[in-house]
């Protein structure tokens, strides 16, 4: 192709938009969607690989642990910018700097709330607030070349006050706009509208980036982002799976895919390989402990699986006649041949590169292990069976805790009664306890064994595959002293995978005690939304 061939091809003449991920930052603090340290390295390290182009890696200033997770990912980072977050204070924003100033590009992303109810807070009038925003904004950018700014609640903040403080933020040297709908309230029509005339009217504005931030309150993040692009926006901020506080925040997937399908109505491109998607969905799911729900857009388990007959026989003729996006688009395998008992380790480890999932030698040896004792109860063990196996397999050697065996007893006639074998610091115990049905008198005998005062604050099952003979994945999320932990297991018994999750989440309590000693946070994100 020539230089005048590729200037004219449909690609390279439709507008870039940034995709800005704030997964590690306000997907985080959706309350038990905490990450270990080293989750949140790998999830950056899949975003940064996928093409994501600005990942905002966490709010230094609020703990220790996030000041040591977003210093590493600035430094790991390989070609996406790095961005810390910081509210309009100058220790904020000198902390921010301290933790991204590793990476090859750093950028600073300080707010404040400039609605009424925002401003109310720290009781500023709106000419103090003013002063504060130029004052943040030039302070930030005297650290740092690149500068995000955000009017928090500015779908609720009067025009003419917004249009004051963006110019402010611009002429202190802003170089992106961020134009939050932190409670989720605007509507497409208005989201577009509001980023137009901003363009439009603010003086300055046609030399910055302007940014949407869309929260899902009323099911309408992406729409309403999407909307932003059409007024002008050209950085959407977003997240895997749509996690976030709440509703949770526009989903990156979603975003990513409508661009890519409707390009013929949305003449833009973004720079994700969108073939990484699914996996990147499912470790986000993995590791945040929050399930993707089955029908979600473009990542959902059934978001590709056609059930009715009609629906079946339409696809078997054409794809496209009930399919908008391919499969493999999105990074799902096009065929998904299930292995049996008779298939080897060489079979497991190609079905896992398929899958997009890479172990070493001795993890594939444990999966593998696992692998075939599902294959001995069940006759096909299909793609979501072995993601699950891979979610059961990892840290287990860290653990402190471990299940041995468990027995229970129940019927309708009285309470079931559990008989656990655990092994402790290496120390083989056992307990029997009665309870209110096989999980919670399962849960009690944990309790028993390795008393704690963790408080269980979700319990999630879910089959992985179909059948009476499917796994069921249990999730399980715990929280101490504001320590938040969240363990999942899978197994054809529900009872057995549910004492391993709780296991799981009980030992990755002890890890983050362990390691970081008092990691509680020192700012409740609530306070920002
Ligand atoms: O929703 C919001 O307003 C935010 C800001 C901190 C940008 O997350
Ligand atoms: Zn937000």
């Amino acid at each position: 192709m020539t230089d005048t061939d590729k200037a004219a091809s449909p690609e390279t003449t439709k507008d870039r938009v940034l995709i800005f991920d704030t997964t590690l930052r306000d997907g985080e603090q959706s309350p038990g969607a905490t990450m270990t340290h080293d989750e949140k390295l790998e999830i950056a390290e899949l975003l940064d690989d996928m093409g994501v182009d600005i990942i905002e890696a966490g709010f230094p200033i609020a703990s220790e642990g996030d000041f040591r997770a977003v210093s590493e990912i600035a430094k790991n980072a390989k070609s996406a910018v790095i961005c810390g977050l910081a509210r309009a204070q100058l220790p904020d924003i000198d902390r921010c700097w301290e933790a991204i100033r590793h990476a090859d590009q750093p950028r600073i992303h300080t707010f404040i709330g400039t609605s009424p109810l925002h401003r109310a807070i720290p009781n500023l009038s709106m000419d103090e607030m003013a002063e504060r925003i130029h004052d943040t904004v030039t302070h930030a950018r005297n650290l740092c070349d690149n500068v995000q700014w955000s009017p928090m609640d500015a779908t609720r903040t009067e025009w003419d006050y917004l249009c004051r403080v963006v110019e402010i933020a611009i002429k202190a040297g802003a170089s992106t706009i961020n134009i939050p709908d932190t409670v989720g309230y605007t509507a497409p029509r208005e989201s577009a509208d509001l980023i137009k005339r901003l363009i439009e009217t603010v003086p300055g504005a046609g030399d910055v980036i302007f940014a949407t931030h869309c929260h899902n309150d009323l099911g309408m993040a992406t729409a309403n982002a999407l909307a932003a692009v059409e007024g002008g926006a050209r950085q959407v901020e977003c997240t895997i799976n749509g996690l976030g506080e709440r509703a949770g925040n526009t989903a990156l997937e979603e975003v990513v895919m409508a661009i890519r399908t409707r390009g013929d109505i949305m003449p833009f491109t973004t720079g994700v390989e969108t073939q990484k998607l699914m996996h990147i969905s499912r470790r986000v799911a993995t590791v945040s402990g929050f399930a993707v729900q089955f029908n979600k857009a473009i990542v959902g388990k059934n978001a590709f699986a056609h059930e009715s007959g009609i629906h079946q026989d339409g696809m078997l003729k054409n794809a496209e006649t009930f399919e908008i996006m391919r499969p493999e688009d999105v990074g799902l395998a096009g065929t998904s041949l299930p292995l049996g008992k008779h298939s080897g380790r060489a079979a497991l480890r190609a079905k896992l590169k398929d899958l997009g999932v890479e172990v070493g030698d001795n993890q594939l040896k444990d999966i593998f292990v696992r692998f075939k004792e599902l294959a001995d109860r069940k006759k096909e063990v299909y793609d979501d069976d072995i993601l699950a196996l891979v979610t059961a397999t990892t840290d287990g050697d860290l653990d402190r805790l471990q299940l041995i065996n468990l027995k229970v007893v129940c019927g309708t006639g009285g309470p079931a009664e559990a008989a656990l074998e655990m092994e402790i610091d290496g120390k083989e115990v056992s307990a029997t306890c009665s309870g209110d049905g096989p999980v919670d008198a399962t849960f009690k005998a944990v309790r028993a064994l390795h008393p704690t005062e963790a408080h269980l604050q979700l319990y999630q099952v879910n089959a992985v595959t179909e059948g009476t003979d499917a796994q069921a994945t249990v999730s399980v999320r715990l929280e101490e002293d504001g320590l938040i932990s969240t363990g999942q297991s899978a197994d054809t018994d529900t009872v057995v995978a549910s004492a391993k999750a709780y296991i799981h989440a009980l030992n990755r309590l002890l890890v983050r005690r362990g390691k970081t000693g008092k990691d509680v946070k020192e700012i409740s994100y609530k306070d920002l939304h």
